[in-house]
């Protein structure tokens, strides 16, 4: 099925200031859970370039540090978000959040924190799994929508209230592959 494709412009963040701060982030999480087993519970879609990126920024902190470790484990949960005009929107779990997070130290990597409610009902889920702790870290914040109060450990930028794509994020499914944060022209 095609979609008419709204042009995506302009760079809100580039290429190399994501990379810069996804840098800093490794380091700050390597830092804080170092000689610990950590896992990194991305959210799809959207957040898995950030995700994939991440992983590595702290494996390079742990290379540059030689002497201490953080052992990473990947696990992913997907969750819909159903619209309805008269309603907030209802957020469902449709894959992950296993058993297996029991007991362990557990940081969800998102793309975007906007109204906050996915977050909201992902942190909710996760406490009925008994996990030793969980943190959050999202690439992207946008406080000014924010209809439910959710607390974010990591931020990698935040940004003002415009719909973005690109590095993930998408407009119809469309934009992912975009190596930078993008505001679309026209939605
Ligand atoms: P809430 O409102 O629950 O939203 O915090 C979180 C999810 O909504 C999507 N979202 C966006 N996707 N550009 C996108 O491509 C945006 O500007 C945007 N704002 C919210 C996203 O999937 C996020 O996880
Ligand atoms: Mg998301």
């Amino acid at each position: 099925m095609s979609v008419t494709k709204p042009f995506p412009e302009s760079v809100l963040i580039s290429e190399s200031c994501l990379q810069n701060r996804i840098r800093e982030l490794g380091t700050q999480i390597f830092t804080d859970y170092e000689n610990q087993e950590l896992v990194l519970l991305g959210v799809l879609r959207g957040s898995v370039l950030f995700f994939a990126d991440l992983a590595r920024a702290i494996f390079k902190a742990q290379h540059e540090s030689q002497t201490r470790e953080v052992t990473l484990r990947f696990e992913f949960v997907q969750l819909v978000s159903y619209h309805d005009s008269t309603q907030p929107s209802t957020v469902q779990l449709i894959r992950g959040g296993s058993d297996y997070l029991k007991q362990r130290h557990v940081l969800i990597v998102e793309d975007i924190v906007d109204t906050g409610r996915t977050l909201n009902f992902l942190c909710e889920h996760l406490q009925t799994l008994n996990p030793k702790t969980v943190k959050v870290c999202t690439l992207l914040d946008k406080p000014s929508q924010r209809q439910v109060s959710v607390a974010v450990d990591y931020i990698g930028f935040e940004i003002p209230d415009t719909f973005v794509v690109g590095y993930g994020l998408d407009y119809a499914q469309q934009y992912r592959n975009l190596p930078y944060i993008a505001v679309l022209e026209s939605i």
